[in-house]
């Protein structure tokens, strides 16, 4: 079990900050939702009000999968997430029109399907080590993460030959949308309408306009074309609901697009971010690691049949993001008034399922703070509940791009670790930051070295 005070670099709050909030929520929770089943974070009246944590994996079960249908987005959440993620996506669809959307998407993630995407993988991978070994030395590996899972996701959504997106314009356009979600979070919290200014609101007003109009232009070109394609675009393209007969609009398409750019590259991109700081201030797991992947590939390319040998990637990939679960949180309200457990909700009570708390929570994890893959052992983590452990959220509304992300995160550990020693940047201090996802603000820069 390796220890480090960077591992849980904040004492709770007793008493929530409105400064907090805005950076780094979790800072907010109390301590005792860290070792009860639910907990309630005070209010800062008259402006915060109180708000529910459920740490119970049984009770977060019961809302996220036995009850599902009783469930729905809570509206801060979504508040805060709507400039990032679109409106009438799948991510935020409800009822029938979130069932067919899901059905449509569904096929781009079979498992067949993502396999055949781990040559783009392991060749993305490739060119960044191509890269790096020009420019060995301290790189920050938090937005060198962001390019690489970028360049991944648009060869997924868009197809592998499409060119047509600046990649370094839409990253650099996107930063301040991603980093005004915990703005929009307490805006939405203390009531105040989402025009309200905050420091960058402006930028990011102009970026969002310029991501949906680059969005809406791919679209566009593609409907031009009449080939069909195999790609997330093109099964969304040509998907046809079964019992309506319903297609796509292209709102609904370029929301989708948008949202398959967004949630699938940031969150991948912190869990492997978080992985590698890790890995650099453990060593020994580290060795541990690149014998593993040595043995398993050694000098060639990887491979979709190598993925099975390449266990214990997968372990140390879980263990980072229980530590660091890309998604802090999971938003629920009651549709109306209902039980949990022994809590009453009443509708549109937020409710948040507190994964960062879930997985650091001392029922259920040994040493909680201590990072050790050794924790994802199968036979361990098959004793385990399964809302213990919820990067992904459970239920019908799991993260449909799961299996895609584990996939991609091990091909590109794998090939990162094979290929380089992670070490701590000297003087680096890390300042956790919750925006769409759970970041550094201060980066991730980790020395780096050729094996
Ligand atoms: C490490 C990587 C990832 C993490 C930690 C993650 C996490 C999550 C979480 C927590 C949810 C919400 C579940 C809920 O509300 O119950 C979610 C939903 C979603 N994710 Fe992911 N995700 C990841 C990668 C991806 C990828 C690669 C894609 C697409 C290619 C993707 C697309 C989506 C979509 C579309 C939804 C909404 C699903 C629905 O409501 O039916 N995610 N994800």
């Amino acid at each position: 079990m390796f220890h480090d005070p960077e591992l849980m670099p904040f004492t709770p709050r007793a008493r929530p900050s409105l400064r907090v909030a805005a950076f780094n929520q979790i800072e907010n929770w109390p301590a005792e939702a860290y070792r009860d089943r639910f907990a309630t974070m005070r209010g800062l009246w008259p402006l915060l009000p109180p708000t529910l944590l459920i740490c119970d994996p049984i009770l977060i079960e019961e809302a996220l999968v036995t009850r599902a249908d009783a469930f729905e987005r809570d509206r801060f959440q979504t508040r805060a997430l709507s400039n990032v993620v679109n409106r009438d996506s799948l991510f935020f669809a409800e009822g029938a029109d979130w069932r067919w959307q899901r059905r449509a998407a569904a096929p781009a993630f079979r498992h067949e399907n993502l396999l055949a995407l781990v040559p783009i993988f392991a060749r993305c991978a490739s060119d960044l080590a191509e890269r790096w070994r020009r420019s060995d030395g301290v790189l920050d590996v938090a937005p060198e993460m962001s390019k690489l899972t970028f360049a991944i996701i648009l060869r997924a959504v868009l197809g592998d030959g499409e060119r047509r997106l600046d990649e370094r314009k839409f990253l650099e356009a996107l930063a301040p949308s991603l980093a005004s979600v915990g703005w929009r979070f307490l805006y939405a919290r203390i009531g105040l309408p989402n025009a309200f200014p905050f420091p960058g609101s402006r930028r990011t007003a102009q970026s969002i306009a310029w991501l949906r109009e680059a969005t809406t232009d791919l679209v566009a070109h593609r409907r031009a074309q009449s080939k069909s394609a195999e790609d997330i675009l093109g099964l969304l393209l040509s998907a046809q609901d079964p019992e309506t007969g319903r297609m796509m609009t292209d709102d609904e398409l370029v929301s989708n697009l948008y949202t398959f750019m967004i949630a699938g590259h940031e969150t991948s991109a912190t869990a492997l971010a978080w992985a590698l700081w890790l890995l650099a201030k453990d060593q020994p797991t580290q060795t541990r690691l690149r014998a593993e992947i040595d043995a398993a590939i050694g000098a060639r390319e990887i491979e979709a049949q190598d993925l099975e040998k390449l266990g214990f990637a997968r372990q140390v990939l879980c263990e980072a993001m229980r530590l660091f679960p890309p998604a802090i949180g999971i938003g629920r309200a009651p549709r109306e008034d209902a039980t949990l457990g022994p809590l009453r909700l009443s509708a549109g009570r937020l409710a948040i399922f507190a994964t960062f708390c879930v997985h650091r929570h001392e029922k259920l994890w040994e040493e909680p703070h201590g990072f050790d893959p050794e924790r994802f052992a199968p036979e361990r983590a098959k004793a385990r509940h399964r809302c213990a452990f919820l990067p992904f959220g459970a239920g019908p509304r799991v993260c449909i791009g799961m299996n895609f992300a584990m996939i991609e995160m091990i091909v590109l550990l794998a090939s990162l670790v094979r290929a380089f020693r992670f070490r701590p940047a000297p003087r680096h201090r890390m300042v956790l930051g919750t925006g769409l996802t759970l970041r550094s603000r201060t980066g991730l820069p980790l020395a780096v070295e050729r094996v």
